[in-house]
């Protein structure tokens, strides 16, 4: 090794050293059974080009904060505050699945969800977060949505997306019908070459409003 890089390196690991343990952390919807296995089987038979990489289906969720990397010791606060959740169980509409930023340059595919109900929901969680000092709500309008598949890059090293030849069609009719999402869950999510791994560190079962 050089003796700059060596120096480089050293100060790396200081700056590594110096910092606390950082999660990956965001606050998601989870899907009720029936809809995650709708959205799987509806998956198999539109979601098979080969530029696809189909998202896990313990992986499918409606992300309502992402709150980026936090020092662990956060973790504590943010899974009381997942757990003290007051607002009801949202329903979810999902609609046909559309590509971002577009279909021409597809980075990824997913079901936008009309969640009207969610806000409320969405509203309590940002505002506890804000009062955390942990999250700065996105500037953006937010955009509910299910990503239900990234594309793969265009060759080993390019910074481009491979051509999606065959996107995925509509859904199916009971895709479309609203379904009630109980379960709020705060997720790590650890970034991988094959694609991220979310892990569960707190889940809240919301009310029903009545509906029990
Ligand atoms: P996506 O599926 O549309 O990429 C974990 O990364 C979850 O947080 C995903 O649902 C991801 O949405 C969402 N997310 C929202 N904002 C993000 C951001 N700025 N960077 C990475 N993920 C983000």
């Amino acid at each position: 090794m050089s003796r700059a890089s060596a120096v480089r390196s050293v100060a790396r690991v200081s700056t590594e050293r110096s910092k606390s343990p950082q999660a990956r952390l965001f606050v998601a919807l989870d899907l009720p059974d029936e809809l995650r296995e709708a959205i799987v089987a509806w998956g198999r038979r539109e979601l098979r080009d080969p530029a696809l990489r189909v998202v896990a289906p313990e992986s499918l969720h409606v992300t309502l904060a992402f709150l980026g990397y936090l020092p662990e010791r956060k973790i504590e606060r943010l899974a009381a505050i997942v757990h003290g959740l007051e607002a009801t169980a949202p329903t979810l509409q999902l609609e046909d699945p559309v590509a971002k930023p577009s279909l021409r340059q597809a980075r990824l595919f997913a079901l936008p969800a009309i969640a009207p109900a969610a806000s409320p929901l969405q509203r309590e969680i940002e505002r506890k977060l804000v009062a955390e000092r942990v999250y700065e709500p996105e500037k953006r309008p937010s955009w509910p949505h299910i990503t239900v598949a990234r594309v793969r890059s265009a060759g080993r090293g390019s910074r481009r997306q491979a051509v999606v030849e065959k996107p995925p069609g509509a859904l199916p009719k009971r895709l479309l019908e609203p379904a009630l999402c109980v379960r709020v869950t705060l997720y790590r999510s650890v970034l991988q070459p094959q694609g991220s791994r979310y892990t569960p560190l707190a889940q809240v079962e919301l009310s029903r409003d009545g509906r029990q």
